[in-house]
């Protein structure tokens, strides 16, 4: 479902993605692991479209998307949440939801209640402002606003950054419910490897913008062997 060839991508002169091959299947999820600086970010917005590659290219459900906007590959089944999440501070949560729809054209209050289903922290919440919501349900409502749009690829960026442990565990297990019941595509931006390795089915190293290797699931628990690969020696 996304297969992405030698792609390039950097800020002005300065490359930062040299050479990626990702291939990814649909329904898969799969967690890319690396130290801070290695390109990850820039790799996840290549491919939802926010900067376009220099060289390569990204085709998304056999469609080349590589000089698609990012509005264009939303309507297409992409989602992205962003590092530190961007939700909107002074809108309320219910506001914040309805971004989500905008961005692939629909909504009604049937659809709210059917995405607060798989998100009952959110409920008690929706009159509050999304600036006066914890870290971790802010968390949560920038999935559920991803979700929206009932997106085929989900895109996330560190999630767990900044979020205390009992609510990671809730998200890690609300991907899950929610992988299978929308066969979601995943990939997972992450440096928590407990998380990366209770949602991931394969994860990949990115290091100085090149995948670099893939590590097995079961390898992910021996922090020395997580290290070589990876040189991320402050894990949780
Ligand atoms: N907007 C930007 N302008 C210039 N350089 C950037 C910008 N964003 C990131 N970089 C640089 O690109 C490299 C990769 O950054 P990033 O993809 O954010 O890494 P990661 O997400 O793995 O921490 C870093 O050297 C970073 O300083
Ligand atoms: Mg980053």
């Amino acid at each position: 479902m996304l297969d992405i060839q030698q792609l390039h991508a950097g800020y002005g002169s300065i490359p930062v993605l040299r050479g990626i091959d990702l291939h990814i299947n649909s329904g898969e999820a799969v967690g890319i692991l690396g130290h801070n600086g290695m390109g990850k970010t820039t790799l996840l917005r290549s491919i939802i479209g926010a900067l376009l590659p220099t060289q390569g290219s990204v085709q998304f459900s056999g469609q080349n998307v590589s000089r698609l906007a990012p509005n264009q590959r939303a309507k297409l089944g992409m989602a992205y949440v962003p590092q530190g999440r961007e939700i909107f501070p002074n809108l309320s949560v219910t506001d914040n939801l309805r971004m989500g729809w905008v961005k692939r054209g629909r909504a009604s209050a049937q659809d709210l209640d059917s995405l607060l289903t798989d998100f009952p922290r959110l409920k008690p919440l929706m009159d509050r402002m999304g600036g006066s919501l914890s870290g971790g349900e802010q968390q949560l409502l920038a999935l559920a606003r991803a979700l929206a749009g009932d997106p085929q690829l989900l895109l996330l960026d560190e999630p767990t950054e900044g979020i205390q442990p009992s609510i990671i565990e809730e998200i890690a297990e609300t991907l899950s419910v929610l992988r299978k019941q929308r066969s979601l595509t995943i990939i997972l931006v992450e440096q928590n490897l407990d998380f990366i390795a209770s949602v991931s089915e394969r994860v990949m190293v990115i290091k100085r913008g090149q995948i670099t290797g893939e590590i097995p699931r079961e390898h992910l628990t021996d922090l020395d062997t997580v290290s070589e690969y990876t040189g991320v020696s402050t894990t949780h």
